[in-house]
């Protein structure tokens, strides 16, 4: 059985999904700060399968060692975390405590259930800036602009320390890029709170009628058409990416820590993401061109070459499957899980 730390979020639910589809048994540990139980009733249809639920928070070690006490658990996967990135340089210590104390629990939790393997999201953000725009595994790590940034890197340090000084631990870092989309269903999705900060749910809100129009974050970067690049990713590919990785772990004889970019390694403008979401929805997304963003940089994607050779996974999923499921998801559901 798998544990699903987070799964009740974005990332964390299409996950969930691929994981029962593939014949795993899955119990989502999750507190329900920025998840809903709505998305893992959907995940269950969509599966025709149930995965157990436990309510609880990463930084109760207490009823990690409950939840690990029932159930036979032999993976975790990490999502659970706070991802605001503005946020987070306005709550730092909120931001080390779910995401860094909380982590630490789940690793001393685990080592006391005599689990080992462990699947963690860290974000391309770990690179920094090191000058190049793509992005490799060889790289050393950089400074992350934003402290949500920062303590991915700590976790991945805490992870990389951890298994140096155990080598029963098998570990997963895997580096994501820009997830976006939604199941092909549109029936689970991404269900931002408040006024998104990632592009593309600000598109779809757009489009759907809910927010006015988009302020595009600079136009005179030293791209084509003056506007940032992002490596986008389907967050079904990416959610295939972690039975890819667990399985890749499994493998592992005498332990080890992989590192693994998730990402297309191709990118695509803010302007190009427009217009393919309007060519995909028929509606018109408005924008004004703005001041740049802090700590953007100009363009980045990923080396997916490791993931590739390593992992025997790559992207199917295009940036019209991308626009396309966003859009079936946001026009079915314009209110996310709330009614
Ligand atoms: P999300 O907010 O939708 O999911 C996180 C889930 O964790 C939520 O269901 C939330 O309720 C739960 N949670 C938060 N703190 C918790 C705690 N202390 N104890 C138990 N549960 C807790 O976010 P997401 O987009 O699905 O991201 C999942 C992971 O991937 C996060 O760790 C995030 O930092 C990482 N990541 C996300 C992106 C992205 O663009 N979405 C990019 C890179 C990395
Ligand atoms: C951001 C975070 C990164 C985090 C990732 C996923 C920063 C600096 N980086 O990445 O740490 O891992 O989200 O949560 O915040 N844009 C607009 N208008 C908008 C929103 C975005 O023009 O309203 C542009 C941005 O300038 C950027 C691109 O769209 O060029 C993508 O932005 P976003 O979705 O926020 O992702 P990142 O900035 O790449």
């Amino acid at each position: 059985m798998i544990l699903v730390t987070g799964g009740a979020g974005y990332i964390g639910s299409h996950t969930v999904l691929v994981l029962l589809e593939a014949g795993y048994d899955v119990v989502v540990f999750d507190n329900l700060s920025n998840g809903s139980e709505e998305a893992l009733t959907r995940v269950e249809h969509l599966a025709g399968k149930k995965a157990h639920f436990e309510h609880g928070d990463i930084r109760d070690r207490e009823r990690l060692d409950e939840v690990l006490s029932i159930y036979p658990v032999t993976a975790a996967i990490h999502f659970a975390g706070l991802k605001a990135v503005g946020e987070s340089m306005k709550k730092p210590l909120e931001y080390f405590d779910n995401n860094v104390s909380g982590s630490v629990h789940l690793l001393q939790a685990l080592r006391q259930a005599g689990v080992f393997n462990i699947v963690f999201s860290s974000s391309a953000t770990v690179y920094g800036d090191p000058g190049t725009p793509v992005f490799n595994e060889n790289m050393p790590t950089g400074t992350p602009s934003n402290t949500y940034g920062y303590t991915k890197l700590v976790v991945e340090e805490l992870l990389k320390k951890t298994q140096a000084a155990d080598p029963r631990w098998r570990v997963a870092l895997l580096r994501y890029f820009n997830p976006v989309g939604a199941h092909h269903s549109g029936t689970i999705g991404e269900d931002p709170a408040g006024i998104p900060n990632n592009l593309l749910p600000f598109i779809a809100q757009v489009a759907v009628g809910k927010r006015d129009q988009l302020s595009i974050f600079g136009g005179d970067y030293p791209t084509e058409d003056g506007t940032c690049l992002r490596d986008y990713i389907h967050v079904m590919d990416l959610a295939e990416g972690h039975v890819s990785a667990l399985k890749a772990i499994e493998r592992f004889d005498h332990g080890g820590v992989g590192i693994w970019n998730l990402g297309g390694g191709k990118g695509h403008s803010v302007l190009e993401m427009v217009e393919a979401f309007e060519q995909a929805s028929g509606r018109s997304v408005p924008y004004k061109i703005v001041a740049r963003r802090e700590g953007d940089l100009a363009q980045f994607w990923a080396d997916p070459g490791k993931a590739k050779r390593e992992l025997d996974w790559e992207v199917k999923r295009s940036l019209h499957d991308m626009m396309a499921d966003t859009w079936r998801w946001q026009s079915q559901n314009p209110n996310g899980y709330r009614e």
